[in-house]
């Protein structure tokens, strides 16, 4: 209590915050007559390790200097752009059932580096770049050595072979598609199919481990680059067992290409590589100059704007490569980033009036998570090829509207669905499943009443 009597007892009554200072700081300050009033405390935090202390950008382009002001660090990208995302209800969310799980800002870190399709919902779904060397597959002894497990089908049901009969494709029972052909001199024998993986061991040596077998009637078809074992009615349990081990398959999406093998697998965030990041890829529905399969995130929300898809890259451009010196506080450098220069590139929906240019972008970003896939909702599909033809179909809620017809925007129940007409049937759209509401922007609004009003042509 000693600066307390320094500074004078009358002052402290009379400054009754000051009781909680003299404590704290114990500052001389405290005697200084011109500071009466406010508060003479300045806290000397330490730097958090790993924090980068770059200059700010100074530059005058809108969209960097918005990403700059809100969604200044990591923490802020994560909570704004990468949380909202991921809405909290069931079914469009990243959570502890659904990987990536990205809920935390502790889960995002975790991605970089991570890999990609580790749970994809369906093989379909699985990106080629995405797929890891699969286990490896030996039938019996003597019959042609291991090979790499393409990927493993099993059909329920039970094959009674009658004499001279062959299984076929599409023949109850488990299929194994391999990499390789076997070069098995039989077909139809006896024998015990082993799972082996590739352990490296502790001196670094790779082992080869079998960890899983299954004795069955097998048959090699296809010139042995297939083999299909018999599953008799008892021992469905056990194939099930089997698959529930997680069998390594090196062509998960079964189109033939074994994906990560000249190139290695993608990771989620690639540090320094935001083009190389599977999550932005995700985002922008390409990666290297291609398409690639499952559905555009974030689904059934709203598209990444330009500065949050700056903020994104810049992120990711600028993580040091070793995830345990990134630090989600650090100010992201957007002064650094090189794609601070051209942020207008990374607009995913595109400029302009044009189907192409941008009409297509607006509806497959924000409609295609629901109205796209195996089942679109109401039957409307507007993600992927032949979507033109379709926007110009008849409406199934209101037959006798088509979706677009050309210079009648309110003929056009598209149209009328986007603007919230008041004669729609059903919602609003984009329907928003977490408010029961939404809407696109006045900007991307204006732009399709635009195109149907010039004809809505698709060759542009
Ligand atoms: C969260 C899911 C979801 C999103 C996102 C969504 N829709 Fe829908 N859409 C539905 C559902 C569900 C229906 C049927 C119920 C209804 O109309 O309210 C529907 C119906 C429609 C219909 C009626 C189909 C017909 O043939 O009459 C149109 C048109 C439509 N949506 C257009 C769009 C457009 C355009 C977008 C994007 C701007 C969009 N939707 C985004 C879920 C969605």
């Amino acid at each position: 209590m000693t600066c307390m009597r320094k500074s004078g007892v009358a002052r402290v009554f009379v400054w009754a915050g000051l009781v909680v200072l003299g404590a704290v700081g114990c500052s001389q300050e405290l005697d200084d007559p011109s500071l009466s009033g406010t508060i003479p405390f300045k806290p000397n935090r330490p730097t958090v390790p790993g924090t980068t202390t770059a200059a700010p950008y100074a530059g005058a382009n809108a969209s960097v200097r918005e990403a700059q002001e809100r969604l200044g660090t990591g923490l802020d990208l994560h909570a704004r752009v990468i949380f909202r995302t991921c809405s909290p209800t069931g079914g469009v969310c990243h959570n502890a059932k659904e990987y990536p799980d990205l809920h935390t800002p502790a889960n995002f870190i975790a991605a970089i580096d991570a890999p990609c399709n580790v749970q994809s919902g369906t093989w379909q779904g699985v990106y080629d770049r995405c797929e890891r060397v699969g286990d490896r597959f030996r039938l019996g002894e003597g019959m042609g050595g291991d090979r790499e497990i393409g990927y493993l089908v099993y059909l329920p049901g039970e094959f009674k072979p009658a004499a001279n009969t062959s299984p076929g494709a599409t023949t109850p029972g488990l299929h194994i598609y391999l990499a390789d052909p076997l070069s098995a001199a039989k077909s139809d024998v006896n024998a015990t199919g082993r799972f082996i993986r590739s352990f490296v061991n502790r001196s670094g040596l790779v082992e080869q481990l079998p960890f899983a077998s299954f004795d069955a009637r097998w048959w090699v078809l296809d010139g042995g680059k297939h083999v299909f074992a018999q599953v008799d009615a008892g021992r469905t349990t056990r194939v099930q067992d089997l698959l529930a081990v997680g069998i390594v398959q090196g062509d998960q999406n079964r189109n033939g290409v074994l994906g990560a093998r000249a190139n290695p697998p993608v990771p989620l965030l690639r540090p320094g590589h935001p083009e190389e990041s599977y999550l932005i890829g995700r985002l922008r529905g390409r990666m290297f100059g291609g398409e690639i399969p499952g559905s555009r995130m974030p689904l059934a929300n709203q598209p990444l704007s330009v500065p949050e898809m700056l903020a994104l890259f810049c992120f990711v451009e600028t993580l040091p490569p070793d995830r345990a010196s990134v630090n989600l506080a650090s100010p992201i450098d957007y002064a650094g980033c090189s794609y601070a220069a051209a942020p207008e590139s990374l607009n995913l929906l595109g400029s302009g009036v044009t189907w192409v240019g941008r009409i297509k972008n607006i509806l497959e970003f924000n409609c295609g998570g629901c109205h796209g896939g195996t089942e679109p909702q109401a039957g409307l599909d507007l993600k992927g090829g032949g979507v033109y033809a379709r926007v110009l179909a008849m409406s199934s809620q209101r037959s006798e509207l088509a979706l677009i017809k050309a210079r009648a925007p309110a003929e056009s129940y598209l149209w009328l669905k986007i603007s919230g007409d008041k004669s729609i049937r059903g919602a609003r759209m984009p329907f928003n499943p977490l408010t029961g509401q939404g809407q696109l922007t006045d900007a991307e609004l204006a732009d399709i009443k635009a195109w149907i009003d010039a004809g809505a042509v698709e060759n542009q």
